[in-house]
């Protein structure tokens, strides 16, 4: 099997697997427990939130610990119409965010928030004028993705929270494609509040991390005990949490090295792709991309077939972004690159990680080159 499809998910390291491990079986306490087995499970969790914390250039207390990337962009957004619930309120988002932004807007407007989501250009880039000008007096929040899913391209976060920050709005990114990836700092980036997610940086499935501004106000998400100080009630996930800063930690160490063999690799497989579909389109944008993600756009050829006859051949790869796949609606990102609905169910995404391998590169071609080839014959 071949799996290219890390943006979806990743399979976890050896260093961030034995690190968890013994919190499942020999140091499994309770990190509330006052007897020593609970002390050390808390310990590890504090020991996490330093080193996850200074990956991203925060303080250890502005990092709270979630269940994954959709929980924490969830309770950014609820958190917001939470604080303004009293006042007219209005966010912007752009037209290109995951469904865990996109869906809980739509929630909020069924309670009256005013929504703008931005457009994007071809490439997938919003623009800081299109932000500028969607501006109004009782605009709280922006939310922008820093790296797209399904397509890789990156926003200029640093020059929009730079201008968000001037005009004393709040501003969150959603950075689950690309801490671990490219580099990430909260405070270059000017943000307040910021989402990553372990299992796409080579942690587990099931740890989350929000970044919240020291200074800013968090209503709680889950009521109970004082876990992650009062925010966020229940029984840590130790393990999950010990096993995302030590993903983090290496994914960093690694970083240059890695995006420049992923940069090659995505190279490879559009040259390689080219030589044989010389109408194979790149969907996204060329220069700000992340390393390992390709989206290409095949004429009149369904993604979804290529996708199955890749997987027959044992190559795992996607059509999208993992919640669109199995439903037959065209990408919504896509469409908002100005892609029409044929063209939009016509892509596939690649996507590697640091295990794939310029081999693989060469089976992968050779397996899209065919997959293609016999839809065609077959049309
Ligand atoms: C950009 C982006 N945001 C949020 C999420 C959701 O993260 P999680 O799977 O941890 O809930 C994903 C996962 O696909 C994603 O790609």
């Amino acid at each position: 099997m071949i799996y290219a499809d890390n943006a979806a998910t990743t399979k976890i390291s050896d260093r961030a697997f034995e690190q968890m491990l013994p919190f499942l079986r020999e140091q499994y306490g309770n990190a509330s427990g006052q007897y020593s087995l609970g002390t050390k499970a808390k310990h590890a969790i504090e020991q996490a939130r330093k080193q996850v914390g200074a990956a991203i250039g925060a303080e250890p207390s502005e990092i709270i610990f979630t269940s994954g990337g959709s929980e924490a962009n969830s309770w950014v957004l609820r958190n917001v119409a939470e604080i303004y619930r009293n006042e007219p309120l209005h966010i912007i988002t752009s037209s290109i965010e995951h469904h865990s932004v996109l869906n809980s807007c739509r929630a909020l407007e069924q309670i009256g928030v005013e929504i703008t989501y931005l457009p994007v250009d071809s490439t997938g880039r919003v623009s800081i004028d299109v932000v500028k000008a969607a501006i109004k007096s009782n605009t709280k929040l922006v939310s922008i993705m820093l790296a797209n899913n399904e397509i890789g391209t990156i926003q200029p976060i640093t020059e929009i929270g730079q201008f968000l920050h001037e005009q004393g709005i709040l501003f969150h990114t959603d950075a689950v494609q690309a801490v671990g990836h490219i580099p990430v700092d909260v405070r270059e980036l000017r943000v307040d509040f910021l989402t990553a997610s372990a299992h796409k940086f080579n942690g587990a499935k099931g740890t989350g991390v929000l970044y919240k501004r020291s200074s800013l106000e968090l209503s709680p998400l889950v009521f109970g005990g004082k876990q992650e100080r009062g925010l966020r009630a229940g029984t840590e996930n130790v393990a999950g949490i010990v096993a995302a800063s030590y993903a983090l930690e290496e994914s960093i160490s690694e970083m240059d090295e890695i995006a420049k063999r992923l940069r090659e690799m995505v190279n490879a497989t559009i040259n390689g792709v080219k030589e044989r579909v010389p109408s194979v389109r790149v969907n996204g944008d060329t220069a700000h991309r992340l390393p390992g993600t390709v989206n290409l756009g095949f004429d009149r050829v369904s993604g979804e077939s290529l996708m199955h006859l890749l997987d027959l051949k044992g190559v795992c790869v996607s059509t999208g972004s993992a919640c669109a796949s199995g439903n037959d609606e065209p990408s919504h990102v896509l469409l908002a690159l100005g892609l029409n609905e044929q063209q939009a169910k016509s892509a596939i995404r690649i996507s590697y990680g640091k295990y794939n391998t310029p081999d693989e590169v060469k089976t992968i071609v050779a397996a899209v080159c065919d997959a293609y080839g016999k839809i065609k014959a077959n049309q």
